[in-house]
């Protein structure tokens, strides 16, 4: 079987179009009609009403480099995948092709939350907790959407227990997979119907591109989700497909490097926590003990980590006491990024801090955390 770093370089190969390696970036937002008269079809003699792949029309159909990012997903996330022009496109994509009359959501990435608070109050969604009273009311057709690892702690959540849940009262689970992507994590085999990811984050890899992606059980859905996606205008940009096609190949490099990375960070923390006084509380999956943690992350942990620090005046300082990781939101690229997170995220206390782990060397991130925390000591 093929591995992954070679999907990642060579899955897009059947749709190369040019002799260049590095496909070229494609800006053109409509294409010429087949210039044979008798190839052409008015739109409603098209099966489905839709223009097969191979025939270009509209960029906000479908472009080349939009449609080599979904044979690479496809193959690496092992299910048929619609790629989109943010995470949050992904699972508005997703709400609106589901069209669910019930949600049980919990914590997860405050903009998924604003969606579905949205389609309350548009469509009178009603929103369920994870409570084993509420994942009792789930009907046939209603969604339980999780995020794990969870943003912005980076703890898990057992995927399988929801599995079953949605599964016994004919509901459905996503699943956003974007703090652990694979090879660290694959939500399908522990229940998932759909897989969602901010492709922004780790796919995307260098902080300059947004995109989603959104992977499912069917390519009948993955069809629907497409035509959708053409009238919610939600289809990756050309530029930002061509960003992501680049950063696609040195993935696997980067999740590994990260992985490896936030592993050494997290532990030296842990034990040396005594050594400082500011510092309260670490989460991260690597610090969970229940069995499933493990069993879902067979290759690794995602690369971010939460803290909380003694006040919110020291959560406010902390980043400017650090010289390798920019204060900034975000997370999945090169560089290492903290965020005193109540600067974005109105859900969480304000004496958190978010960290991101890049690909810096671990023992430069170690030292510049220990030094942060002792400058509170002088
Ligand atoms: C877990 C998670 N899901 C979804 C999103 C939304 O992704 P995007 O910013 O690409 O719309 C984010 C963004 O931070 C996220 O962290």
């Amino acid at each position: 079987m093929t591995g992954i770093s070679t999907k990642l370089i060579h899955g897009d190969d059947s749709l190369n179009r040019v002799p260049d390696v590095v496909s070229p970036i494609n800006v053109t937002t409509t294409f010429r009609y087949d210039s044979n008269p008798d190839n052409l079809a008015a739109v409603v003699d098209l099966p489905g009403g839709v223009y097969p792949d191979d025939q270009l029309v509209y960029s906000r159909l479908a472009h080349p480099n939009g449609l080599k990012l979904e044979e690479i997903f496809t193959e690496i996330l092992g299910a048929p995948s619609v790629v989109y022009s943010s995470g949050l496109a992904a699972f508005y994509g997703l709400i609106t092709h589901f069209n669910p009359k019930q949600v049980a959501i919990g914590p997860c990435y405050h903009g998924v939350k604003k969606i579905v608070d949205i389609h309350t109050r548009n469509f009178g969604l009603k929103q369920l907790s994870y409570s084993e009273e509420d994942l009792d009311k789930l009907q046939p057709g209603d969604l339980i959407h999780i995020e794990t690892p969870v943003n912005p702690q980076g703890t898990s959540k057992d995927i399988r227990y929801f599995a079953e849940k949605a599964h016994a009262k004919g509901a459905i689970l996503s699943v956003d997979s974007t703090f652990a992507p694979v090879p660290l994590q694959d939500p399908f085999k522990f229940g998932a119907d759909v897989v969602m990811h901010s492709a922004t984050k780790y796919f995307g890899g260098h902080s300059d591109l947004l995109a989603g992606v959104l992977a499912v059980k069917t390519q009948e859905i993955k069809t629907q989700l497409t035509v959708d996606r053409i009238y919610l205008g939600t289809n990756i940009a050309n530029l930002e497909a061509f960003l992501l096609l680049r950063s696609l190949r040195s993935y696997d490099l980067r999740i590994k490097k990260q992985s490896d990375n936030v592993l050494k960070v997290v532990t030296f923390l842990n034990e040396n926590k005594h050594k400082y006084k500011v510092l309260k509380e670490i989460y991260h999956s690597s610090l969970q003990q229940e069995p499933f943690v493990k069993e879902q992350l067979p290759n690794g942990y995602g690369p971010v980590f939460a803290l909380t620090l003694d006040s919110k005046e020291t959560a406010k300082y902390f980043p400017s006491r650090l010289k390798y990781f920019h204060h900034a939101t975000s997370l999945g690229g090169l560089e290492s990024l903290v965020e005193w997170r109540a600067m974005t995220d109105p859900y969480v206390e304000q004496t958190l801090i978010r960290v991101s782990i890049g690909g810096e060397d671990a023992q430069d991130l170690i030292d510049d955390l220990d030094q942060a925390f002792l400058s509170f000591e002088k």
